[in-house]
C-alpha cells in the first residue's frame, strides 16, 4: 500500500490535493506536512517540519514508511521577489532534499514547475514543450533549476520524479497565494465581499490558467501513468484555459451585472506577467498520458462563486 507524504499540504495546491489523495488512498495513508501554515480544522494525519531540514524529512520517511512524495512546498513569484534568498533556499534546498531521499529510499516524487520557467524570450503564443527557457524572476529561476535537477536525478539514479508546469491555478479552498496569476482568485473575494475589485494587472494581461480540480486530477493522472509513457523528465507543459482580466470580468458580469472592476496595475506584478506566455501547447502531455481539461472559463467562474459563497458563509 502506498504511503504518501505531501509537503506544502496547506498551500495553494495542497489544500485541494490532500483531500483527493485521502479519498484515493485513505486518510491513514496520507501524511500532510505543515510548517508555518496549518489549517485549524484539518481532518487527516498531520506531520510537522521544514522541507529544508533533511534529517526531519528522513525521519518522517523512515517512521511512516513513505513510498510517494508530492513535494508542493515553495514560494511563488511575488513572494519570491520579496525574499529571493528564501525562495532559493525553500524551492531548491527543499527539492534537493526530497530528491536525495527519493534516491536513497526509492520514493516516487511529484514536483510542480510553472509557466514561470519561461521568460520574455520564449514564444508567447502556444508555447511549445521544448523552447527557450530564460526566466527572469527568482521563482522562475528556481523552477527551471528544479526541472533540470529532476531530469538529472532520473537520468543518473533512476529516480521516478514527474512534473507539470502549472499555469495560474484558481481554487477557493486555500486563501490566494503571493503570485501574479492570483488576481483571478482575489477577484472572487472582492466580488462576494464588496461587489468590486481593484485589479493589480492590466485588463489585457492574458495568462494561461486552470481550475484547481483539473490541476489535481491531472497531477494524479500523471503519477498513475505507466513509466514508459513518460517521455518528459524535466516538466510537462500543462494547459487548460487562458484569459485576460477583462474577459474574466465580462464572465462574472453575466452573473453579477453590477460588479465593478477597476485597474491599478502593480509595476512588479505587471512586469512578471508580461514575461510569461499567454497560451501553452500541451500536446505532449495529452498524447503521452491522456491529459484533458474539463473546466472552461464559464464553468470555472460558476464553481468559484458557488464554492467561495459556501466557504465564506454568504
Ligand atoms: N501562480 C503562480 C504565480 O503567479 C504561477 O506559477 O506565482
Amino acid at each position: 500500500m502506498k504511503k504518501i507524504l505531501v509537503t506544502g499540504a496547506f498551500g495553494l495546491v495542497g489544500s485541494d490535493l490532500v483531500p483527493v489523495l485521502q479519498k484515493k488512498y485513505g486518510k491513514a495513508h496520507v501524511f500532510a506536512l505543515g510548517n508555518k501554515t496549518i489549517t485549524k480544522d484539518f481532518d487527516g494525519t498531520l506531520v510537522r517540519g521544514d522541507v529544508r531540514a533533511k534529517e526531519t524529512l528522513a525521519r518522517i520517511v523512515k517512521q511512516y514508511k513513505i513510498t510517494d512524495v508530492y513535494h508542493l512546498a515553495g514560494l511563488l513569484s511575488v513572494g519570491g521577489e520579496k525574499n529571493p534568498d528564501l525562495a532559493w533556499d525553500v524551492n531548491i534546498s527543499g527539492l534537493r532534499n526530497v530528491l536525495e531521499l527519493a534516491r536513497d529510499y526509492k520514493l516516487k516524487v511529484f514536483w510542480p514547475s510553472s509557466i514561470a520557467a519561461f521568460g520574455p524570450t520564449t514564444p508567447k503564443q502556444k508555447t511549445p514543450q521544448h523552447t527557450i527557457l530564460e526566466p527572469t524572476t527568482i521563482y522562475g529561476v528556481t523552477k527551471l533549476t528544479g526541472e533540470l535537477l529532476c531530469q538529472y536525478y532520473f537520468n543518473r539514479w533512476g529516480v521516478d520524479v514527474r512534473s507539470l508546469r502549472y499555469p495560474g491555478l484558481i481554487g477557493y479552498q486555500a486563501p490566494p497565494g503571493d503570485g501574479t496569476t492570483e488576481y483571478s482568485v482575489h477577484i472572487f473575494y472582492g466580488l462576494l465581499k464588496d461587489g468590486r475589485y481593484s485589479c493589480f494587472l492590466k485588463k489585457d494581461a492574458r495568462l494561461p490558467m486552470m481550475y484547481i480540480d483539473d490541476a489535481t486530477r491531472g497531477t494524479v493522472a500523471l503519477m498513475d501513468a505507466p513509466g514508459k509513457k513518460i517521455s518528459v523528465r524535466t516538466s510537462y507543459n500543462f494547459a487548460a484555459i487562458n484569459f485576460t482580466p477583462a474577459e474574466l470580468v465580462a464572465e462574472i458580469k453575466k452573473l453579477y451585472s453590477k460588479f465593478v472592476c477597476t485597474y491599478d496595475p502593480d509595476p512588479v506584478k505587471q512586469h512578471i506577467a508580461e514575461g510569461w506566455p499567454q497560451s501553452i501547447d500541451d500536446r505532449v502531455a495529452r498524447k503521452d498520458w491522456g491529459w484533458k481539461h474539463e473546466y472552461n472559463l464559464s464553468k470555472m467562474t460558476k464553481v468559484m462563486i458557488a464554492g467561495l459563497k459556501k466557504k465564506l458563509n454568504l
